[in-house]
């Protein structure tokens, strides 16, 4: 049985198998919910990130948690927003299904996503969520190691989007 819900929180706190990292391309580190992984996560962090070479938009790449309480920390690099005709859509989309492909390969259980490229990438948050909650579903449709996946939301106002679409996708089952 597998579950998909929202929390409000900081995602740095998850005790979870590998909390998802809304970098950029550099994987150096940033602003916002990267400044504060990487900022938790410790230095040891950024040495590793310099030895994956970088990240494409739409891809994931893992590295080990370190200070953190999750395991891992899965680093995807969401679509800056243009107005939705570049391509934006479908590379929200591949954030979350690589980086749960990701979690499968490394045999994890539970993985917890930021709302990506909400913040400084501009992605209008409703059309996101809808986004992220349908790539985990049609995940999850498969048989995986992935058993839990997790919505953090930094608002009250996201967390109430992704459960009332989470709660409808059920209704829908
Ligand atoms: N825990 C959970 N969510 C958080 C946290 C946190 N500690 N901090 C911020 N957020 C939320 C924001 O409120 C937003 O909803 O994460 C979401 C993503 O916002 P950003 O961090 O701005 O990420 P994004 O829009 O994908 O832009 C990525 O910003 O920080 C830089 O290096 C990063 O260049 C990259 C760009």
């Amino acid at each position: 049985m597998t579950i998909m819900e929202a929390i409000r929180g900081d995602i740095t706190q998850f005790d979870v198998d590998a909390i998802v990292n809304a970098a950029n391309t550099s994987l150096m580190g940033g602003g916002g919910v990267d400044g504060a992984i990487h900022r938790a996560a410790g230095p040891e962090l950024v040495a590793e990130c310099m030895t994956l070479n970088g990240c494409r938009t739409g891809e994931a790449k893992i590295t080990k948690g370190y200070r953190l309480k999750a395991r891992h920390i899965i680093h995807s690099v969401g679509p800056v927003w243009h107005g939705g005709g570049k391509g934006e859509p479908e590379l929200l989309r591949s954030c979350y299904t690589n980086s749960l492909k990701l979690a499968a390969a490394h045999d994890l259980q539970s993985i917890a996503f930021p709302c990506i490229s909400t913040g400084v990438y501009r992605f209008p948050p409703g059309q996101a969520a809808e986004i992220a909650v349908a790539a985990a579903r049609e995940f999850l449709r498969q048989p995986s190691s992935v058993q839990r996946v997790i919505f953090c939301c930094f608002s009250d106002q996201d967390r109430q989007r992704y459960e009332a679409l989470i709660e409808c996708k059920t209704q829908q089952q």
